[in-house]
């Protein structure tokens, strides 16, 4: 998928509150149709291969909202992308969405209210039959493999809280991240 002109990255995983690439302004942005879930195994970042942490994907839903944080990339978009597919080279491959920019974050769309700019972008996702897909399981499975893994780019557990956190300083409500934040140990 090429980038599009200019450039929007949507992050909703790590990339909110770590993205470690160049940009030229970002901001707060949701996604319609698309759920974040703990779904996609990670072998090489918050895990290892034989103790997988579980990172997020997008899972399709069509009422839901995704919020998250959209990037305008430079010129230099196409070697940004590059570098990330290698860094996501894990099971993602990249998916364009329309992105909704400076909303409410938080609040449901509300159709009085001025329609938010609306501008297409990428983001990366991990479909069901990937060679790491985790898919669903019971919320205590997940925090059990969660609190256990730990991988180069640091623990599992602290991948979680960090998203935690870094959404509800968006204001962003999520449910899936916050459940799971909340039986993880200390
Ligand atoms: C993210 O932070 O949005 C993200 C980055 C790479 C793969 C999946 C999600």
């Amino acid at each position: 998928m090429a980038p599009t002109d200019p450039c929007w990255l949507f992050g909703y995983g790590s990339l909110i509150f770590r993205p470690a690439i160049p940009f030229v302004e970002r901001r707060p942005a949701r996604v319609r149709g698309w759920t974040r879930r703990f779904w996609q195994w990670s072998t090489d970042h918050r895990g290892e291969p034989w103790r997988p942490g579980r990172v997020v994907t997008l899972a399709p839903t069509p009422d839901d909202i995704c919020w998250g944080m959209a990037y305008r990339l430079d010129e230099a978009a196409e070697t940004i992308l590059a570098d990330l597919d290698i860094r996501e080279r894990g099971g993602y491959i990249r998916m364009e969405v329309e992105l909704e920019l400076d909303v409410s974050v938080g609040k449901a769309p509300d159709a009085s209210a001025a329609a938010p700019q609306t501008v297409l972008g990428l983001t990366y996702q991990a479909w069901p039959g990937n060679r790491n897909y985790a898919g669903p399981a019971p919320l205590a499975e997940i925090a059990a493999q969660v609190a256990e893994a730990t991988g180069p780019s640091g623990t599992n557990a602290d991948y979680v809280r960090d998203l935690h956190t870094a959404l509800e300083a968006l204001g962003a409500q999520d449910t899936h991240v916050a459940a799971l934040a909340a039986r993880l140990p200390g």
